[in-house]
């Protein structure tokens, strides 16, 4: 049985709590109301791309129980509310004509929230690409720039006025990582040659989609998030401490230090010297901005070591599920500490200005008993995670917020249905919500 006298009033009235989704995980309406396809309806489509074969045409069917689920966070004293905007809901083809019907639905979302004095966080891209824009090469191609300026504008303009939060990218090195390198999310790339150019584009729209918030919306706060996880050697030798560096450059270090002025980190993943010929005169400089905060999204910690075999990187990330520790259904290792050192690392650049963790949860096998779902493992994770927080910020390091990843059980990509995170469970059937323990504990939790 879990047990933690921690509560939020322990943090401070200006810590800010709150959970985290997606778009292409929740709303469903697929290509109904005038919304275009993303490179996530194509590639769900793909065979033996989604376990179990699993689509999300439906998935919560958020976009037409948005209310209910809303209100279901106010009746949790949830306040803070951090949801993504689906691009090819509001531009079909990427660019071009406006879906108006796309406008007006998270016009009204947005609305709820306010009404409900739940204050709206928005990420502009949370990986659903339109299919349109990857059949010219997405993010390979240089002229995303173009595409993804035409979309952040339409996006300040219209919901500007009243979303005062916003992140422009959602975990950068998962997108390009498993999307254009490993092509084991859409849209299936594979290699280098996909990979690079993703990354260098994707540093420039990062910080040109920040630019064109603040330019629109200047009252606002405009941050990005990062995946990150504390990196070790798997043994203590000298070239697998230096295959953990290599690592931690790649997925802790790489799309932040450009946004920081300081470059990529090439001297300790010299593969990143591949990136010069896509780098143009101006670029560099181009890249930089001053975000308002920076969002850490942390599940879990890796052990890397040095491997003869892996190409271009000779390290290797050994499996949680080879090290003999507890895991989650993800097969991620549990490992507390992990978010109080990424919390430590990110502290130590002195130009970010604030820290939230805008995504910390966790799956495991939910069973549903007279109507209940007893999750107690989520429960501990989520209680030993938020301890660790709390151990950052009482040691002053620079974290403002936390939020749960996720408000109800979603399309978790390649996992589809499979792999449960909610505070919420949801009977994909009849698509009935039924809080679980742990949402119950964190509604008690935000009260006190
Ligand atoms: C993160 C993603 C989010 C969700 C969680 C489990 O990497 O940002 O959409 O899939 O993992």
């Amino acid at each position: 049985m879990a047990k933690s006298t921690l509560s939020a009033s322990h943090f401070g009235k200006d810590f800010v709590w709150g959970v985290s989704t997606a778009a292409f995980q929740i709303e469903g309406e697929s290509l109904g109301h005038g919304k275009g396809p993303s490179i996530w309806d194509i590639f769900t489509k793909k065979e033996n791309t989604i376990r179990n074969g699993d689509q999300a045409d439906i998935a919560c069917d958020y976009y037409h129980r948005y209310e209910e689920d809303i209100l279901l966070m106010k009746s949790m004293n949830i306040k803070n509310f951090r949801f993504s905007i689906s691009w090819t809901r509001i531009l079909p083809n990427g660019i071009g004509t406006v879906n108006e019907q796309g406008i007006a639905f998270y016009k009204k979302v947005i609305a709820c929230c306010l009404e409900h004095s739940i204050e709206p966080w928005v990420t502009l891209y949370h990986w659903d690409l339109p299919q349109a824009l990857e059949d010219k090469g997405g993010w390979a191609n240089r002229k995303i720039i173009d595409w993804f300026t035409e979309f952040t504008t339409v996006c300040a303009m219209a919901f500007g006025d009243q979303v005062k939060h916003w992140m422009v990218l959602n975990e950068p090195m998962v997108f390009t990582g498993a999307g254009y390198f490993l092509g084991v999310h859409a849209p299936g790339k594979k290699g280098l040659k996909n990979f690079l150019p993703a990354v260098h584009h994707v540093v420039l729209c990062q910080a040109m989609g920040a630019k064109i918030l603040k330019r629109l919306v200047p009252n606002a706060l405009i941050g990005t998030t990062f995946s990150c996880s504390q990196i070790s050697a798997y043994r203590n030798t000298k070239r697998d401490r230096h295959a953990a560096v290599k690592a931690d450059a790649l997925l802790n270090r790489l799309f932040i230090e450009p946004a920081l002025g300081l470059g990529y980190p090439i001297s300790d993943a010299p593969v990143l010297k591949r990136l010069r010929p896509f780098i143009q005169p101006n670029d560099m400089n181009d890249c930089k901005f001053n975000f308002d905060f920076i969002g850490l999204q942390n599940y879990t910690r890796e052990k890397v070591k040095h491997s003869f075999f892996v190409p271009y990187l000779h390290a290797k990330i050994v499996k949680a599920s080879k090290r003999n520790v507890k895991t989650t259904l993800m097969d991620w290792e549990v490992y507390p500490p992990s978010i109080f050192h990424i919390i430590e690392k990110f502290s130590a650049y002195s130009q970010i200005k604030k820290i939230f963790i805008t995504e910390n949860g966790a799956a495991f096998k939910d069973v549903v008993k007279n109507g209940n779902v007893d999750d107690q493992q989520r429960l501990q994770f989520l209680q030993d995670h938020i301890l660790q927080v709390h151990k950052a910020q009482q040691s002053g390091l620079n974290v403002h917020g936390y939020f749960i990843w996720t408000l109800t059980d979603n399309f978790e990509w390649a996992e589809g249905y499979h792999a449960r995170f909610g505070l919420v469970h949801i009977d994909f059937k009849s698509l009935r919500r039924t809080i679980k323990t742990s949402g119950k504990w964190f509604a008690q939790f935000l009260e006190k």
